[in-house]
């Protein structure tokens, strides 16, 4: 079969709303490493790791075997009815790690369920559906998620079972926060949120949600130190802080291991996904116990935390200490970061390099300007398809190109997608619009 016989049968049976990437989509058949190969033998370095889901690689041995020994048991699934030995190790480890004291963990299947689960849990504590969310920013796609979620390309529903208040984000080419020198962002930041406390709320809030880095926002983050400046705010009136870590979480960011780290406060929540899987169908909220434990009825999840997937959780989380991928992230990052600011950073069409580790964008603007550029976006991304890089693209307005590459890139590779990126990005800047 071809793959443009996949590609008309998705399109006659799976959702338009639902994107391919690329002018001619890609079937991806096989994966190694940090390279996979789609059906027709292109092989391809992933700078993308599925939306930064693969974020050991492909094809671990460690956590191949972990799964193995899991299905070999003739257990895949058992309901969180009976203990599961898997489970209850993972969820020590990241009580542990998650830099939360005494810390309770609830697993579910996603991202958006991790969110929603700590909105309930929020909402239960402080017995107020009250939130307060920040703009451009992404939690999901249940009612809840969307309407925590600031990005008109992404909410499909106004149907909204909270009552949200949107603080700025830390976006500083445009809007509130560009027209500042850095000293004087946080203040800003901060008088944001007493203004939305005391004008579009009625007190009684029950949490702040918010992205360190935003993913699909096109990584765009806030500058370092925000979030403690926030929470002083929030704690004179209870207020609690979630942490969404999804795509920030394990070390990505390389200076720390979460993401909340940069800007010294302990969140009160923290929501997981992605990563921790490698791939397996695992996420979760870690919170205060008092906060954890304040849902009024029975709550559970069929699949939530399954023998296989916490099998899998377990066999990452174990790989990514003992090889210390946060270190790594941090070293392979730099060269990245560093490589693209001095090969591209001051082309006119550049408007800023930014993240931190293996979490980095490119964004494009006009050039002199800082109106968005998608299209030039979506000429470097296909380019970089024929050099054989995949990357992401994101951002508010569809302008950024995102890296998020599994955290076992090596200083080789790194260099190899540098080249290729370096060379679609000018030759891109070349093409008149
Ligand atoms: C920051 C963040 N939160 C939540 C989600 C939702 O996760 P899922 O797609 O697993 O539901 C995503 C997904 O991209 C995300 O990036």
């Amino acid at each position: 079969m071809t793959s443009d016989d996949l590609l008309a049968r998705h399109r006659a049976v799976l959702p338009s709303w639902m994107p391919l990437y690329y002018d001619e989509p890609i079937e991806l058949v096989s994966g190694s490493g940090r390279r996979v190969t789609d059906a027709q033998g292109r092989s391809y370095l992933d700078f993308f790791g599925g939306v930064l889901t693969n974020m050991i690689g492909y094809d671990i041995p460690e956590i191949r075997e972990a799964v193995q020994r899991q299905l070999a048991t003739g257990i895949v699934h058992s309901s969180t009815l009976y203990l599961i030995r898997q489970q209850v190790e993972l969820a020590e480890k990241i009580a542990r790690i998650s830099g939360i004291p005494d810390a309770r963990v609830f697993f579910t299947n996603s991202g958006t369920e991790a969110n929603e689960a700590a909105l309930l849990v929020a909402t239960n504590y402080r017995r107020s559906h009250q939130i307060l969310a920040v703009r451009n920013s992404y939690h999901g796609r249940s009612y809840a998620a969307m309407g925590i979620t600031g990005n008109r390309s992404w909410s499909a529903s106004a149907l909204n079972p909270l009552q949200v208040a949107w603080l700025h984000s830390g976006e500083r080419l445009r809007g509130l926060l560009s027209r500042l020198g850095p000293d004087d962002q946080v203040d800003a930041a901060v008088e944001d949120l007493r203004e939305v406390l005391a004008t579009q709320t009625a007190g009684e809030v029950a949490c702040l949600i918010a992205e360190p880095i935003q993913g699909v926002g096109g990584f765009v983050h806030p500058p370092d130190g925000l979030f403690a400046a926030w929470k002083k705010v929030l704690d004179e009136s209870g207020i609690l802080f979630v942490s969404d870590e999804v795509q920030t979480g394990w070390g990505r960011t390389g200076e720390h291991f979460w993401g909340y780290q940069a800007h010294g406060v302990t969140p009160d929540l923290l929501t997981f996904a992605k990563g921790i899987g490698n791939g397996f169908a695992l996420a979760g909220v870690v919170g205060r116990a008092d906060v954890l434990e304040s849902v009024p009825a029975i709550s559970f999840s069929t699949f939530g935390g399954n023998p296989i997937s916490t099998a899998a959780g377990n066999a990452v989380l174990d790989y990514l200490l003992d090889h210390d991928l946060q270190a790594n992230a941090a070293r392979v990052g730099a060269i990245l970061a560093d490589g693209l600011r001095s090969a591209v950073g001051g082309l006119d069409c550049v408007a800023e390099v930014r993240g931190k580790g293996l979490m980095l964008g490119v964004e494009f603007v006009r050039p002199g300007t800082t109106e968005p550029d998608p299209a030039m976006t979506v000429r470097v991304f296909e380019a970089c398809k024929a050099g054989g890089l995949l990357a992401g693209k994101g951002g508010l307005y569809g302008n950024v190109l995102r890296m998020g590459p599994p955290l076992t890139l090596t200083e080789e590779e790194a260099r190899e997608g540098l080249a290729i990126l370096v060379d679609a990005i000018r030759s891109s800047a070349e093409v008149p619009a």
